[in-house]
């Protein structure tokens, strides 16, 4: 990308930064919970075809794709921004907060379609000067398994024409505003669920001999988890499992015959996490048979481990420094362990997910991700359309070599 275009997409994002501004709040304002986002996606709908560019909507329930043709033609990047709010009630006092009770975009994806309509604006007013295509994509459903990455590949999204690299962004609020965070191979965690149903033997609890006690068994089975990751996967290796819930018993003197755990099971390797079900049914096999208890084990695999293509992520690097300056790359040291269903789209072709520097304490900007007073610092939407109208451009006219590789 040379540098005429560099400049011209920073002013552009400029000039057009309040209206995105007002669109982030209006997003806000009305947030909706993940399939349900009925008015989102009519927002965007209307924002798209505004700029006269083909829409289609209504995919994996209300996902809507926007495609730009540039001038000359060429290879097809693109950019997705997921849609979906959570059920959290929002306890900030913005004269924009959310006026759906109970429901609050509180991990920034008003500000991620912000960025994706930004740069779809920006990129639209430079058609002349882009050869091949973008797509825009708006996803809905990222919080809530099985996610709406999935359905929307299988709907065909990422063909016709065919996208050969695809980029994203999240907020991130342990990352200054104005810089950009950046991470090559997995970055996020492959994260499933489990439920395991412990089946024991009522009785009382004055006769312990009489039953199988089913608290017991969980008890057991709680502690054994652990030595999962401490003892039977290559230390090396992390991997979470944690029991977050359980339910069982009725009365303090009741031999209790039935124990439900509820869990989740982490982890930043494919190979590892086809060996943790077969563990867990291990372990809990070996216990339940000891105590004559029986079990059932539904297991339900999650968002596959999110790892950035480093020939993409290094084309960010790049296009960062051109845009923002070399100081703006924020190197992510370690992965994290919660998860993405972004992965699914980089299964499928190489792209980088981007983390977007939202902090500032002057603003208030400092609360983790599904925190009741989560915000941002505003700014960093024209940041963010900059850097992925950027990397459009870098993608589409300049560097095509990763995709081959
Ligand atoms: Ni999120």
């Amino acid at each position: 990308m040379q540098s005429e275009i560099a400049k011209k997409i920073e002013q552009i994002s400029n000039r057009i930064f309040p209206k995105l501004v007002r669109l982030r709040r209006q997003l806000h304002q009305y947030p909706e919970l993940a399939f349900g986002e009925f008015r989102t996606s009519k927002k965007i709908e209307e924002l798209l075809k505004k700029l006269s560019l083909p829409v289609k909507t209504g995919i994996a329930r209300t996902g809507v794709v926007g495609i730009l043709h540039g001038k000359e033609r060429g290879g097809t990047v693109a950019l997705r921004a997921d849609m979906d709010a959570l059920p959290i009630h929002e306890q900030t006092n913005f004269p924009y907060k959310s006026k759906n009770r109970g429901v609050m975009h509180a991990c920034g994806h008003d500000v991620h379609m912000s960025c994706v309509i930004g740069a779809a604006f920006v990129l639209s007013e430079l058609k002349d000067e882009l050869s091949g295509n973008v797509k825009f994509i708006f996803q809905p459903g990222e919080e809530v398994l099985p996610g709406g990455a999935k359905s929307m590949i299988q709907a065909g999204v990422l063909k016709n024409p065919a996208v050969s690299g695809i980029f994203g962004l999240h907020c991130d609020s342990s990352i200054r505003v104005g810089k950009i965070g950046v991470r090559d191979g997995p970055t996020m965690a492959q994260a499933d669920d489990f439920e395991i149903v412990i089946i024991g033997k009522g009785g009382h609890g004055a006769r312990p001999q009489d039953g199988i006690d089913a608290i017991v068994v969980s008890s057991q089975i709680i502690q054994a988890l652990q030595t999962i990751s401490s003892r039977k996967i290559n230390p090396v290796e992390p991997v979470v499992i944690s029991v977050g819930k359980i339910e069982g018993g009725s009365a303090r003197n009741i031999i209790c015959d039935r124990v439900v755990l509820k869990g989740t099971a982490r982890c930043l390797n494919k190979r590892v996490a086809r060996k943790i079900p077969i563990l867990l049914n291990q372990v809990i096999s070996g216990i339940t048979k000891s105590a004559k208890a029986s079990y059932r084990l539904n297991y339900k695999v999650g968002y596959p481990v999110l790892s950035n293509h480093p020939g993409a992520t290094d084309l960010a690097r790049v296009t960062i420094a051109k845009i923002l300056g070399k100081k703006a790359i924020f190197e992510i040291k370690s992965p994290v362990m919660g998860a993405e269903d972004f992965a699914y789209f980089l299964e499928k072709v190489p792209g980088s997910f981007l983390r977007l520097g939202i902090n500032n304490p002057e603003k208030n900007a400092i609360y983790p991700w599904h925190h009741p007073k989560f915000t941002v610092d505003e700014e960093a939407i024209k940041i963010g359309t900059s850097v992925l109208a950027g990397i459009a451009f870098e993608f589409l006219n300049a560097d095509r070599k990763f995709h081959r590789s």
